[in-house]
């Protein structure tokens, strides 16, 4: 990600479709978002973050991250989301979980990646299941949107389970 990229992930961050599911914060100015990206460490063990490009259309609509890795525990948390909302159910929030999570296994040799979601979140749940990842827990009323709770799901992939 490059603070050119500031407009892109501004937009996204106020599009209440894209962020339904997930915590938003505080809202931002453009300006604080270029500078969090300015600032940014460099890409490490602890926390990796790439953007998620079309290459036929050389654009970016989304962006995947592991997270809190700790190599004693072996273990990331991982997020996902596209953006560009006419990207959606076109597969490639399947390809790019698919291909961070190979880069986890394989390159940051981790044993296990988790994440959680939001029950009501269907798709996203149901690319998760699509490629590996079981519900391992329930979080109750983990989740508040427009004054309403929501449980969220933990779930977990182990190396060797990724399908
Ligand atoms: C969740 C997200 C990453 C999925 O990416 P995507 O490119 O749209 O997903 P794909 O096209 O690869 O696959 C979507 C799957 O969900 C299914 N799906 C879509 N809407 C659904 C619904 N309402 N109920 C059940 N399944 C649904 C599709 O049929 C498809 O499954 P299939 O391949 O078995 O047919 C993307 O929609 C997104 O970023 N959403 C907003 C942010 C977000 O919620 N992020 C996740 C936070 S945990």
């Amino acid at each position: 990600m490059e603070p050119s990229d500031a407009e892109a992930l501004w937009r996204w961050n106020h599009d209440p479709d894209v962020m339904r599911w997930m915590s938003d914060g505080y809202a931002q100015p453009l300006s604080q978002v270029r500078k969090r990206l300015e600032e940014r460490p460099r890409n490490a063990y602890g926390e990796v973050l790439y953007g998620v490009e079309v290459l036929t259309d050389a654009k970016l609509i989304g962006l995947v991250r592991l997270r809190d890795a700790e190599p004693e525990a072996g273990r990331a948390e991982l997020d996902i989301y596209l953006g560009e909302k006419e990207y959606w159910g076109r597969g490639y929030g399947t390809d790019a979980m698919r291909t961070i999570c190979r880069y986890g296994f394989d390159k940051m040799r981790l044993h296990k990646i988790t994440l959680t979601v939001v029950t009501e979140n269907l798709a996203a749940h149901r690319v998760y299941q699509k490629i590996g990842f079981v519900d391992e827990g329930r979080l109750r009323q983990e989740f508040r949107r427009d004054g309403q709770w929501y449980d969220m799901f933990t779930m977990g992939l182990l190396e060797g389970e990724l399908r």
